[in-house]
């Protein structure tokens, strides 16, 4: 008889067999940047998520280093809106300050930026539209390039391109090695799904569509075979990182991408997977242990980083745990 129940007696055995751990290490956490003065407000649909002005970045900023997180991801609320998106470019726009900040007083902190258009545009749509309406591919990708160069030119460490544009990575590298750049690391968000988990980030972010969906741009959650082309092309055209997203309903995705390339790969754990979990521990209805539990799910499938609004909260739980 298969007696497994052996290697599990007693809790330095189970530690023995562990085939997956998760350490503050691999975490990114993503911080809403506002170009508004003097702001510290909760996000509604995200409890314990906050926009922060630049003059009250330092809070988080302190907390993420106590902890051991020295990983961000930002998102950039201008007060200005085009249809051109302007102020994602402009070289005193917010990420552009927000950047240039962190790496000046955190020099510890590895910096990432999202680059998209759908909070700086006025019809929040990820890119610039044709008459018709529709998203233009390759006049947006003129577009995105003079966001990225802005963005390393503030000194980001790493530019995440999430507009899911053709030929996107290949355009940004290009144009960032033409200027200097060479440096700068790519992640592509490569098997991003048109996801109603957003949700509660749109809101966030002011970012939701004015008007239509973004069906013709992001994935179809019904497809599988379809993400890894996605992610193929990414590598192809030069991605350091690629990323699988929305993350918990995703893992099939994660594992096959896992198996089928060799490239670091991470996960999103979006804002509605974040506060689903987050309203049920608070309504006592399942465990905080719960998150952790989800965490290790994602290293599990084949996640070697995750972007999650969770990851202070995990920091904090690691440290008691050691
Ligand atoms: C911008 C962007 C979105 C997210 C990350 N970058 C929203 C969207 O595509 O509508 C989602 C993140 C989250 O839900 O936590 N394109
Ligand atoms: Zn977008």
């Amino acid at each position: 008889m298969y007696r497994g129940r052996r290697l599990r007696k007693n809790s330095v055995i189970r530690d023995m067999m562990k085939e997956t751990r998760l350490s503050a290490k691999e975490l990114v956490y993503p911080l809403f940047v506002t170009e508004q003065p003097d702001v510290k407000q909760e996000i509604p649909a995200m409890p314990g998520v906050y926009h922060y002005s630049l003059d009250h970045l330092h809070e988080i900023l302190d907390e993420m280093v106590e902890t051991g997180v020295l990983s961000c991801i930002l998102f950039g609320i201008p007060l200005h809106k085009d249809a051109c998106g302007s102020s994602a470019y402009a070289q005193d726009g917010i990420i552009q300050k927000a950047i240039a900040y962190i790496k000046q007083e955190y020099p510890m902190l590895y910096v990432i930026a999202d680059v998209c258009m759908c909070e700086y545009t006025d019809h929040g749509h990820c890119g610039i539209l044709c008459e018709d309406g529709h998203v233009d591919n390759d006049v947006t990708l003129t577009y995105l390039n003079k966001i990225a160069l802005s963005y390393a030119a503030a000194g980001v460490d790493m530019v995440a391109p999430s507009d899911m544009m053709d030929g996107h990575i290949a355009s940004i590298r290009e144009c960032l090695d033409a200027h200097g750049y060479q440096e700068v690391a790519i992640m592509g968000y490569s098997a991003k799904y048109a996801s109603s988990y957003y949700g509660p980030f749109r809101e966030a972010a002011h970012s939701a569509p004015s008007f239509g969906d973004r069906r013709s741009y992001q994935m179809d959650y019904a497809n599988q075979e379809e993400a890894m082309r996605e992610i193929a092309a990414d590598i192809e055209e030069g991605a350091d990182v690629i990323m699988v997203k929305p993350a918990l309903a995703y893992l099939d995705i994660v594992k096959m991408a896992k198996h089928q390339f060799a490239t670091p790969l991470c996960v999103y754990n979006v804002s509605g997977e974040y506060s689903m979990l987050k309203l049920a521990v608070a309504q006592g209805l399942v465990k905080e242990e719960v998150i952790y539990e989800t965490m290790l799910a994602f290293k599990r499938a084949g996640a070697d980083i995750i972007i999650t609004y969770f990851a202070l909260d995990i920091a904090k739980q690691l440290r008691k745990g050691e």
